[in-house]
């Protein structure tokens, strides 16, 4: 992109070197922004730039501390007051995005909620990557561009994949994304049927197509616990399948993922950088992969006016 003065790109302090290496492939200084906490933890933020008729770009993911939402509906409502032209969210990762739907009585739908307080703010667009459930755009009065990491993964998992190579979707959720991975990957689709008896735990109940001697990968939206991705490696593995990688957009590894996930029969666990994991301890079973070209080119199109889909074709 050449250095347009009417796009400006804001990083929360969530996820820093995301947000800077967007804003250099894109060839636009990050945007000059203070943010900080007074003694009692209340945030304070402010753009110490003019962005009167700019086009904003806030980079935040929303994992947590809720610290990381709060601050982001903050640089909107910042950027909303000093007369924005447009106020573009780039959420890489959208947390409680699995709060989704009245599962249970009384429950909060937190994803509509946040969803409802970003456009209070004032954002007039949002990007993010790998939704929970993709549904979660209908939240929105606002267009959401649904970026895919799968194309990030494809290179890599090409170099490894081997002739007889399955798919592996470690719930019913995940069915959709993992099948077209099979597709791109030309690479057979079995699935996991797991319950969850209680919150964070997962058992598996039964494997659903044919993994025997076969090279395995799991595909996820994120790694949480790591309990999904390891109690279904452990089946895999106990059914006689072949090596086990695993990939999800998002390493939210939380408790004792890193751990458990090293311990398993995993040999290698793919991620992206939506969410900043660059300073925890992650061992060589990590991959890393960037999605920074994804978002920024994803930006330059829309300033473009052109398709955002295109990007995902083939
Ligand atoms: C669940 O529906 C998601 O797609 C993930 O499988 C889940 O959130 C991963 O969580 P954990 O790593 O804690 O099992």
């Amino acid at each position: 992109m050449t250095n347009n003065k009417q796009v400006r790109i804001i990083c929360g302090t969530a996820n820093p070197p995301l947000g800077e290496a967007v804003a250099r492939k894109l060839n636009v200084p990050l945007c000059n922004t203070e943010i900080r906490r007074f003694s009692d933890g209340e945030i304070f933020v402010q753009i110490n730039e003019n962005i009167r008729g700019a086009n904003v770009f806030i980079m935040q993911p929303t994992n947590p501390p809720a610290d990381n939402i709060l601050e982001l509906l903050m640089l909107i409502e910042a950027s909303r007051r000093s007369s924005a032209k447009n106020i573009t969210a780039v959420i890489p990762y959208y947390g409680y995005a699995r709060a989704d739907r009245k599962e249970r009585p009384r429950v909060s739908i937190t994803a509509r909620l946040i969803a409802d307080l970003l456009m209070i703010a004032g954002a007039n667009r949002v990007i993010t990557m790998d939704l929970h459930a993709a549904q979660i755009q209908g939240f929105f009065a606002i267009p959401v561009d649904h970026l895919y990491s799968s194309i990030l993964f494809d290179d890599y998992l090409h170099r490894i994949s081997t002739k007889d190579m399955v798919v592996v979707s470690p719930d019913v959720g995940s069915i959709k994304v993992a099948r077209a991975f099979a597709k791109t990957m030309k690479a057979g689709l079995a699935i996991i049927d797991k319950r969850r008896p209680v919150q964070n735990e997962a058992e598996v109940v039964n494997i659903i197509g044919e993994v025997v001697g076969r090279d395995v990968i799991l595909r996820d939206d994120m790694i949480d616990t790591g309990g999904t991705l390891c109690k279904a490696a452990y089946a895999l593995k106990d059914h006689g399948c072949g090596n086990i990688f695993a990939c999800a957009a998002h390493g939210v590894l939380s408790g004792e993922a890193l751990e458990r996930l090293d311990k398993s029969p995993i040999e290698k666990v793919i991620i992206s950088d939506t969410i900043d994991n660059s300073k925890r301890n992650l061992s060589d079973k990590f991959v890393v992969l960037s999605c920074a070209d994804i978002f920024a080119e994803a930006i330059d199109r829309i300033e473009a006016d052109a398709s955002v889909s295109m990007m995902f074709k083939d």
